[in-house]
């Protein structure tokens, strides 16, 4: 039973060889999407669609690989051309492609490595959400979903840019939504760590740690947050547009192997 309203539509996924976009092109499948997804290499979005459509059950969607650079000028546009040649239709974009070569404090940076992650993550969000919309869903409508990250709500040691990232795509989640409305919802995740690569640093060698730091007691793994995507593009969905989501296992509500005992006794505090 198609219970997300998804069957027959047709996504585009960037970034969707590994971790998290892979997660999501593959919930995508399941409830019955046409999916393209894209890596930088042709061979890793060729083996990332191979291994979805390895799953060959019935009512599931196609899976594409194309190759497309977030940032190559054209290369939204050849993608989005691409997928309507294949599919007829490009009904939801997920933009989630996503990099941080700007690690460290401020004061380190050098202007080429903070102009790339803003932009991957920043501008791509953008220009691939306005080719799409200028190509389909201007006409027909659609879903975006952007991948920012708890990061852009809080500050954190060493990954100050790539925070200030998501931020800015937080807030232009908000903006889309508004200048597209109300044909095109646009929404974002934004999810705490999780177990892919790109994340590798922050969870490596610290799990045991992050396990009791973390209120719901684990970390993250890619298919918790494709299951949010879904849910976000999904007909159940609709009446919600410019908002970002918060996908941590209760993170952000504070350290949950913090001695929780009262700071004073209840006769000190009347005192
Ligand atoms: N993991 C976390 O803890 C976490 C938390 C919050 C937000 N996020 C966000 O989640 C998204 C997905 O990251 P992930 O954690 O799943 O990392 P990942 O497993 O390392 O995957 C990153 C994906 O992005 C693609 N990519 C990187 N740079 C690209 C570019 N310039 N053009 C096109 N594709 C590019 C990679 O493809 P190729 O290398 O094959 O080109 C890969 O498919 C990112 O936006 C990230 O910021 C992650």
């Amino acid at each position: 039973m198609d219970v997300h309203g998804l069957a027959g539509l047709t996504a585009i996924i960037t970034g969707g060889s590994r971790g998290i976009g892979l997660a999501t092109a593959d919930a995508f499948a399941a409830a019955g999407s046409n999916v393209v997804l894209t890596s930088r290499r042709l061979d890793s979005a060729l083996n990332a669609a191979d291994s979805i459509n390895a799953r060959a059950e019935p009512g599931r969607g196609v899976v594409v690989g194309m190759e497309a650079h977030a940032t190559t000028p054209g290369a939204a546009e050849l993608c989005v051309q691409r997928t309507l040649e294949e599919f007829g239709s490009v009904d939801i974009l997920v933009n989630n492609a996503g990099t941080n070569p700007a690690y460290g404090p401020l004061i380190e940076q050098d202007h080429l490595r903070f102009a790339k992650t803003f932009d991957v993550n920043v501008w791509a969000a953008v220009n691939w959400t306005s080719v799409v919309v200028r190509a389909w869903m201007g006409e027909h409508g659609g879903s975006v979903v952007n991948t920012a990250s708890i990061g852009g709500l809080s500050v954190e040691p060493d990954v100050g840019v790539y925070n200030a990232t998501k931020a800015a795509l937080i807030h232009l989640t908000r903006q889309q939504a508004f200048e597209l409305a109300p044909g095109v919802r646009v929404n974002a995740v934004a999810p705490g760590v999780v177990r892919t690569r790109l994340a590798e640093l922050l969870w490596s060698d610290h799990e045991e740690r992050l396990r009791s730091e973390i209120p719901l007691g684990r970390i993250g793994e890619p298919e918790d947050i494709a299951g949010l995507v879904t849910f976000l593009a999904s007909r159940a969905a609709s009446w919600i547009t410019g908002q970002t989501v918060v996908i941590d296992g209760g993170a952000l509500l504070g350290d949950a192997s913090a001695d929780r005992a009262p700071r004073a006794s209840t006769a000190e505090h009347r005192g």
